[in-house]
């Protein structure tokens, strides 16, 4: 979305709806989507009914037996309301476009149930989940739902393992970051962890963050916000993305602009 200057706005605000999608570019971007789409006319449906079916009913259910509870929760079992999170998981596929992109190689950090990587698997991408090992819940869940899961702590200030080259590298409802505890990082514990992860991108790749909620309802500091806009991000409240790579730090640096 691109936002027009506020004098723009104001007046954009007395033109006709479909005039106004135009000057906001929504009709370019509108146009693009459903050609893509005319162009991958066999994709699997992006339509929850349809993804559910896909996945073994039976061994779901014993997982849901295994680690359930009774009504609503906040805590881990909120991931097995399969519906839900098909639901939130198409929202992030659609959002990132990966029902209309070419096969894509995709590690997804924290991936815990593996709905993401299952549902762009769907699509024809290719996934790596990188999560630890403590919740016997999301082993099962990734092994029922056949996404590959790498077990590996993220630890500030220390390199992922080599994993390969990936187009887009993405990370949802982030907790590696120390969420909600009084060592949250901080721009050096990121500029480490941009860096780092610069090497495990393939040329023109994307990076897709979301960040958590943290205590005082902030995503980040204004600090870190500036820091990532610095390394070329878009930030959209709780989402930090990175279009085309990871601006090198030596770019981001006053001295060297
Ligand atoms: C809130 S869950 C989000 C799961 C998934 N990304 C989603 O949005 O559905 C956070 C995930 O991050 C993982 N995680 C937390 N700390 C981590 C760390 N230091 N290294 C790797 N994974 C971590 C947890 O095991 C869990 O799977």
């Amino acid at each position: 979305m691109i936002y027009p200057p506020v004098r723009l706005r104001h007046s954009l605000k007395k033109l006709p709806h479909k005039l106004k999608k135009l000057v906001n570019g929504e009709s370019v971007a509108s146009a693009r989507r459903h050609t893509l789409r005319l162009l991958r006319p066999n994709r699997f449906p992006l339509e929850p009914k349809r993804i559910i079916e896909t996945i073994d009913a039976q061994g779901f259910g014993q997982i849901r037996q295994r680690y359930g509870v009774k009504g609503p929760s906040l805590d881990w079992p909120k991931f097995l309301d399969l519906e839900r999170w098909v639901d939130i998981n198409i929202r992030r596929i659609r959002e990132i476009e990966l029902d209309l992109a070419r096969p894509k190689r995709i590690l997804d950090l924290g991936c815990g149930a593996g709905y993401f990587l299952y549902i762009a698997q769907l699509l024809g991408h290719k996934g790596l989940g990188l999560d630890l090992d403590q919740l016997p819940m999301f082993g099962d869940l990734t092994r029922l739902l056949g996404v590959r899961r790498v077990i590996w702590q993220i630890k500030a200030f220390e390199p992922l393992p080599d994993l390969g080259k990936f187009d887009l590298i993405t990370a949802f409802l982030i907790c590696f970051n120390r969420h909600k505890q009084a060592n949250v990082w901080g721009v050096p514990e990121w500029e480490f962890f941009l860096d780092d992860l610069a090497k495990h991108l393939a040329p023109r790749g994307r990076v897709w963050l979301e960040l958590n909620q943290e205590h005082d309802g902030t995503f980040y500091t204004s600090e870190l916000k500036e820091f990532f806009q610095k390394r070329g991000a878009k930030i959209d409240r709780h989402k930090v993305v990175f279009n085309s790579g990871l601006l090198s730090p030596v770019s981001t640096s006053p001295v060297a602009r």
